[in-house]
């Protein structure tokens, strides 16, 4: 049996994505397959695609996503969907459930199969399929950085630079629930989603740059990839953190050492999802504190012009892709 996919051969624009036929998966006896109704293109996607790395992270990106050629065709992080078969020994998963996963590639297909103790959970009835299938990228992201790797606390003074971003829009919204003073950096025309998710002032970039400014901060975070440790540790209070969403291998190389010689620190990373960090997300999610931001749907077969779209980089939280539109 065949299945529609929108795959990639080789690294490049919008236009190295075609749909195409590739052969529907199989579930093994521990997973299930999932019937995908909706995904996005993020901004992991539109690395694997195009090879656009921050600065040092080129031959990474090779050795990460395929040296000569993509090592996987499909892209798609995130997924909503319907389980539509088991495999024989699941257990925790029936036909028919309402199901979010994120297995971080293969979702721009009509299904994919996860194993059932894989990053997949059941759907919240409050979120729509094209909500749900925006939440993990930017909200495990977000998680991850702030709580994990920043250890945030009520009370501590936060800047998100690219605050309407996929990953920003979720920084926002999860600052404000661990009790934080959030400040939003995005272009004025963003600014009112920007206070809508939370925050308590807004800075437009094309108008002032944060790091020359006076007022510190407990936390950074830098969703762009233009606030790197030389700048922005100005900025810092005496233990303040700059977390490097996007950042450059140069810091990410430097972060133990200038960690261990000021009282301010550099954390660098890479967040990966698994059940546990879906499950304290949608926690999160049921208490009514975070809504993924959705800017556009398209269809499977707009694809390239939803590449198109997210390349601009000016997207407001997440592009779906509506696989069943
Ligand atoms: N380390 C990790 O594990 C990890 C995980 C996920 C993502 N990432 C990285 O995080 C970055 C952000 O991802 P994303 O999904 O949030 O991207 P995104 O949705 O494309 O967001 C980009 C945002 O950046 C803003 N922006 C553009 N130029 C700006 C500037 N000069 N100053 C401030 N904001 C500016 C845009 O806002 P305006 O439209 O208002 O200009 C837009 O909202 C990407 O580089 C991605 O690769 C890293």
């Amino acid at each position: 049996m065949m299945m529609k996919a929108a795959i990639y051969n080789d690294y490049g624009p919008p236009e190295v994505v075609h749909i195409g036929e590739v052969v529907k998966p199989v579930p093994a006896p521990n997973e299930v397959l999932i019937k995908i109704v909706a995904s996005t293109i993020s901004a992991g996607d539109w690395r694997a695609r195009s090879l656009e790395m921050p600065t040092g992270f080129g031959l990474i990106g090779r050795l990460i996503f395929g040296v000569f050629r993509p090592r996987n065709k499909v892209l798609g992080s995130e997924l909503s969907g319907i389980v539509e078969a088991i495999g024989s020994d699941v257990t925790q998963f029936s036909i028919g459930d309402a199901v979010i996963g994120y297995p971080e590639n293969g979702c721009h297909a009509q299904f994919r199969t996860m194993p059932e103790d894989g990053a997949i959970i059941r759907k919240p009835e409050s979120l729509t399929f094209e909500q749900a299938a925006g939440l993990f990228f930017g909200g495990i992201t977000a998680l991850d950085f702030l709580l994990n790797f920043g250890k945030i606390t009520s009370g501590e003074t936060v800047l998100i630079n690219g605050a309407s971003g996929a990953v920003g829009s979720a920084c926002v919204q999860l600052a404000k629930h661990f009790g934080a003073e959030v400040t939003g950096v995005s272009s004025a025309k963003n600014h009112d989603l920007v206070r809508s998710l939370g925050a308590d002032f807004v800075i437009d970039y094309a108008d002032e740059d944060f790091t020359l400014g006076n007022k510190t901060y407990d936390i950074v975070v830098d969703c762009v990839g233009n606030a790197p440790w030389a700048k922005s540790k100005h900025v810092l209070n005496e233990t303040g953190r700059l977390l490097l969403v996007a950042g450059s291998l140069g810091d990410m190389l430097k972060a133990s050492f200038v960690s261990k010689k000021h009282g301010k620190k550099l954390v660098s990373g890479v967040s990966m999802g698994n059940r546990d960090k879906l499950l304290a997300l949608m926690e999160i999610v049921e208490s009514g504190a975070f809504r993924p931001v959705i800017d556009r749907v398209f269809s499977l077969e707009n694809i390239v012009e939803a590449h198109a779209y997210v390349d601009r980089g000016h997207k407001c939280g997440s592009v779906v892709i509506n696989i069943a539109l």
